[in-house]
């Protein structure tokens, strides 16, 4: 084989290589598109239906434990040490134990969180954070219903099977640059997969999901009145985290948005309103339960700045528009509802100009949900056969 000959082949064989590369990102045809809106105002959602049944495996309800007669002594007479769980009944107490185990170290067991020789000891760190994360299911499905409805959230909900949910997130700061002006990115150029890989900030979660920074930047007038002070850097962090909503949701913008006009209330759908209650939950479970924990647990399981694990949208979705596409498990564990659900008014419905709350559109189901609904069906069909 001669030189040139031979250049030009590994050249068009690195080329071909580059090609395939660049297009490994897309999405091979077909993609499937559901219309929920009127024609010509862009309610569209696109789906991959190789995506849809990945998805969809991914998303299934483990068996759970037969119910356990509530009544008897209470828990908190038989044990020695129930701080959250002593309004249970013995049996209920004893489903709780076996059902956590099978959620969060169904490998481990009941060692992962006890001294088998004292179950009442505390010494272990996966057991005082258990002990937060039951107050934190149970304040979820008792106190978030405006997010969670009926449906209400596990420890499966978000651990499936893992001690560390598969999706979580520390402050990131971005990777080791050179020092001063030309090495500052201004938190951009770092794409991550839970920004659907997109050249956004790569952390707009600390400001969104952990502070309670102002995500609404579109101007509400047509000429500038001097009072509008959002930036174009402030816009690339509300895309950022607009990104995450919809690669955890599995959902295009249009879910919530029509994208004529993104802010307008009137023309989103009601999914918005849901998810404007699931960021202000998001902050109240990373606030008042993952950062009290942080002295908790070990260094190795902190992020690079000594932060805490913390929750976001895709932590508990993990990829769909419901977690486990809406089948609840939380209904069939009381004891994992709370003693007496608190009539706590979520935060979010205290007015104040930016924080108001947006109106609860009366539509109970939108066009959306039920549109994608009827496409999981067919995806499972498919993936069934
Ligand atoms: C994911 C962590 C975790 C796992 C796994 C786990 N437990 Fe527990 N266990 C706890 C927590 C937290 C408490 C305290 C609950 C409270 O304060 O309300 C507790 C308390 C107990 C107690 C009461 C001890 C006392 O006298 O105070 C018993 C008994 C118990 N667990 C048995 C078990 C058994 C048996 C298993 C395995 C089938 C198991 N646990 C698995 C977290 C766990
Ligand atoms: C909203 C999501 C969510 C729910 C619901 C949830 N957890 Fe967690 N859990 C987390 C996050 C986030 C962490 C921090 C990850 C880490 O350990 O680094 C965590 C950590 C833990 C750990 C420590 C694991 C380790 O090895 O460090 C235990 C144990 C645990 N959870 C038990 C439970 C139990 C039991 C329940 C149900 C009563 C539950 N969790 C419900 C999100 C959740
Ligand atoms: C799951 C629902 C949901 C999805 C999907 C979603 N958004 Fe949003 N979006 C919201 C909510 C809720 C707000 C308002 C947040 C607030 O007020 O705190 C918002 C706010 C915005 C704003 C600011 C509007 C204003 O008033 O200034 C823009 C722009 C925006 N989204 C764009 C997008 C884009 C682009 C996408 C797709 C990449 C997207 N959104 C996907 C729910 C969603
Ligand atoms: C603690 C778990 C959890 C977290 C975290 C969470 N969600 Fe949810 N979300 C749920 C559950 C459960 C439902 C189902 C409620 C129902 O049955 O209507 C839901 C429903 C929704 C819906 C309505 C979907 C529909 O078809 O009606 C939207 C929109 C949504 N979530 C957006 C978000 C966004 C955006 C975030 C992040 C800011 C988020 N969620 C974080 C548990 C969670």
């Amino acid at each position: 084989m001669d030189k040139t000959y031979y250049s030009r082949f590994t050249r068009q064989a690195l080329l071909l290589i580059a090609s395939i590369a660049l297009l490994a990102g897309c999405e091979l045809p077909p993609n499937k598109t559901a219309q929920w809106g009127f024609r010509g105002t862009g309610m569209v959602d696109v789906e991959h239906p190789a995506t849809m049944q990945a998805n969809f495996a991914a998303n299934q309800v483990p068996e759970g434990i037969p119910a356990a007669d509530p009544s008897g002594p209470r828990a908190s007479q038989v044990y020695k040490n129930v701080q959250v769980l002593g309004d249970l009944s013995a049996g209920q107490f004893t489903r709780v134990m076996l059902s956590i185990s099978n959620w969060v170290a169904p490998q481990q067991g009941c060692a992962y969180c006890h001294n088998l020789a004292n179950f009442a000891d505390d010494s272990l760190y996966t057991k005082v954070v258990a002990r937060k994360m039951l107050q934190m299911t149970r304040h979820i499905n008792s106190d978030w219903k405006t997010h969670v409805q009926g449906t209400g959230v596990t420890c499966y909900t978000c651990h499936r099977g893992n001690p560390v949910p598969a999706y979580v997130w520390f402050k990131d700061e971005g990777p080791r640059t050179a020092m001063g002006y030309l090495g500052n990115r201004m938190g951009v150029g770092s794409p991550k997969p839970s920004m659907g890989n997109s050249s956004l900030p790569f952390d707009p979660f600390t400001n969104y999901l952990d502070n309670k920074e102002n995500i609404r930047m579109a101007a509400t007038t047509a000429l500038p009145t001097g009072e509008d002070r959002q930036s174009i850097k402030q816009t690339e962090w509300t895309y950022a985290l607009m990104m995450h909503f919809s690669k955890s949701l599995g959902v295009n913008c249009t879910f919530c948005h029509n994208t004529r006009a993104f802010a307008d209330w009137k023309q989103s759908t009601p999914e918005r309103s849901v998810a404007w209650y699931g960021i202000r939950m998001v902050r109240d479970l990373n606030n008042d339960y993952m950062k009290p924990l942080t002295e908790v647990f070990p260094a190795h399981r902190l992020g690079p700045t000594g932060d805490v694990a913390k929750t976001y949208c895709a932590t508990c979705h993990q990829g769909v528009y419901k977690p486990l596409y809406g089948v609840s498990m939380a209904r069939d564990y009381p004891e994992l509802q709370g003693p007496s659900p608190s009539v706590v008014v979520a935060p979010a419905a205290k007015d104040s100009s930016e924080e108001s709350s947006p109106k609860k559109n009366k539509k109970s189901r939108s066009n959306a949900s039920a549109k994608l609904e009827a496409e999981i069906g067919s995806a499972a069909k498919t993936a069934a056969n």
